[in-house]
């Protein structure tokens, strides 16, 4: 009984071991995928522009988010979370960010895609700035994997500008 114990338990060591030599070598080899995302977002159409009763600018738009993000993912990658964010500067804020769209992406095979849809979080400025307002539209993805660290990064796409009249 004592040998089998101590086998046992030996067997249960080097197990162990083995396993958190794997997981080391899996997040060194992550570091090794230099990934080459694309994306790119349309303004299809504004849908509609206003001020609320509150002062605050708010607007409504169709965009088409496009991106190939296949190369994010390895065989160590769990999921990849994106979100499309509209960046632009006021007095108040040298940078404002405000978050219009986010998806999960599960796996490879749903990381070339396209979509067409209007903002799915409300676009509203902390104030009337947004006439004729130039912004950035950026796509920020997390990658988290199945081990090692998550990391981050973003496309930023220059040169949209808001309509100069609410409408
Ligand atoms: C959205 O963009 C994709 C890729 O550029 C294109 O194939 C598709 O036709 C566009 N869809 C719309 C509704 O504009
Ligand atoms: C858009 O991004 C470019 C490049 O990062 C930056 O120089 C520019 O100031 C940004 N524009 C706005 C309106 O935030």
């Amino acid at each position: 009984m004592h040998s089998f114990g101590y086998r046992a338990n030996a067997l249960l060591t080097f197990a162990v071991t083995i396993l958190a030599l794997m997981c080391a070598m899996a997040s060194i080899s992550d570091n090794f995928n230099h990934p080459s995302p694309s994306a790119h977002v349309e303004v299809l159409n504004i849908n509609w522009f206003q001020k609320q009763s509150k002062g605050n600018d708010e607007v409504s738009m169709q965009l088409n988010i496009s991106a190939d993000l296949q190369s994010l993912f390895t065989w160590n990658t769990k999921q990849v979370f994106v979100f499309v964010a509209a960046e632009y500067g006021t007095p108040k804020n040298s940078l404002n960010q405000i978050s219009l769209w986010d998806g999960i992406i599960p796996s490879r095979e749903h990381a070339k895609f396209w979509i067409h849809t209007s903002n799915k979080y409300h676009f509203i400025d902390q104030g009337s700035n947004l006439r004729g307002k130039e912004f950035n539209l950026t796509l920020h993805w997390h990658v988290m994997p199945k081990t090692g660290k998550m990391f981050a990064d973003k496309l930023v796409m220059t040169g949209y500008r808001l309509p100069e009249e609410y409408r």
